[in-house]
């Protein structure tokens, strides 16, 4: 009921009254009144004026359900959402809720992360209340190898959602970091729970760097973030509704060829490295090649300094610019 609210709160221009809130909620003059209350105490500033009505006059950068909800129009991404102050990790929530049922497409949301993970046994670091700590979860009918294609179609929406409400130029590091001016932005951690030939559930956990003023030392030089590059303070909620979009979207089109076809071209448009030299560390040593774009498959394609071309999974394989990060 308050998302309902909100929604007709932002629909009206000028003021809404209580009796028509009433009337089309079908609901009583308390109970609107009762969710006025609760909407000002998530910071919402909203107008009452005797005989006239409501009337919304800001609304606070929170990731609450109502919020999410009163602007996004998906069919199934985010239509369960669940959002936490703070939580050790969006991923184990979402793991936890998966085994109890949650459904296709639900979303964990984090204010802050006590423990948030990183890809290879690293830690994220998610202050409160300026990044996009989030978690997808998805029950695909997909063949167990097939899942860590999803990381890279995620990766693919998160660039389009931050290009559309940012205006930022957003790349992707193969596979899945997005990078805006050869720093990363936003990385990605994929878990899975299957069988051999079954999967229970994926779930994608996804760290934007959105309102972050300063990074460590240690990584000031590969780590940036929305503010940090538009220069201004960036609404979560309108980039987290992107991406749900884009993704909604994306995964159908994945899903449809059981892989990458149908989104190579635009991957391929926003990979930071292509055509130009990489170094690869893999478990056997180091070599210098050009990349060449991914394949359907998702594997990078690199030609090798002597023409032999070579196809590499994710796993184990880094992938650097000659000179550092990209
Ligand atoms: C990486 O190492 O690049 C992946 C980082 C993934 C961080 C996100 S934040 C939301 C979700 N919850 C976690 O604990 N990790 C992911």
């Amino acid at each position: 009921m308050k998302t309902k609210i909100l929604q007709k709160l932002k629909e009206t221009e000028g003021y809404i009254s209580g009796q028509e809130l009433c009337d089309v909620l079908g609901i009583s003059r308390t109970a609107v009144w009762k969710y006025m209350n609760k909407l000002k105490e998530e910071g919402y500033q909203i107008e009452a004026i005797p005989n006239k009505g409501y009337h919304l006059l800001h609304v606070p950068d929170v990731l609450t359900e109502s919020e999410i909800k009163s602007r996004l129009c998906t069919k199934w991404a985010g239509k369960e959402i669940h959002c936490y102050e703070r939580v050790d990790s969006t991923n184990q929530a979402a793991k936890h809720a998966a085994e109890q049922g949650s459904l296709h497409g639900a979303l964990f949301l984090a204010e802050q992360q006590s423990s948030g993970k990183g890809r290879r046994g690293r830690s994220w670091v998610s202050p409160k209340g300026t990044g996009i700590w989030m978690t997808i979860l998805l029950r695909p009918q997909l063949e167990p190898s097939y899942a860590s294609m999803l990381t890279l179609v995620a990766a693919l929406s998160m660039s389009k959602a931050i290009e559309k409400e940012t205006g930022l130029k957003a790349q992707i590091k193969w596979p899945n970091d997005v990078v805006i001016n050869g720093k990363k932005v936003c990385g990605i951690l994929t878990e899975m729970s299957a069988e051999m030939e079954w999967i229970h559930y994926v779930i994608i956990g996804l760290g934007t760097n959105a309102n972050i003023e300063e990074f460590p030392e240690e990584i000031q030089k590969k780590a940036t973030s929305l503010k940090l590059e538009s220069g201004k303070e960036v609404e979560r909620v309108p980039v987290i509704c992107a991406f749900l979009s884009y993704f909604e979207k994306d995964y159908e089109n994945f899903m449809i060829y059981q892989n990458l076809l149908g989104l190579l071209e635009e991957y391929n448009e926003r990979l930071v490295n292509c055509e130009q030299e990489v170094r690869i560390l893999d478990s056997k040593g180091e070599y210098t090649g050009v990349a060449k774009g991914v394949d359907a498959s998702g594997a990078l394609i690199v030609r090798k300094e002597k023409g032999e071309t070579v196809k590499i999974t994710s796993g184990e394989v880094s992938v650097r610019g000659i000179y550092g990060y990209v």
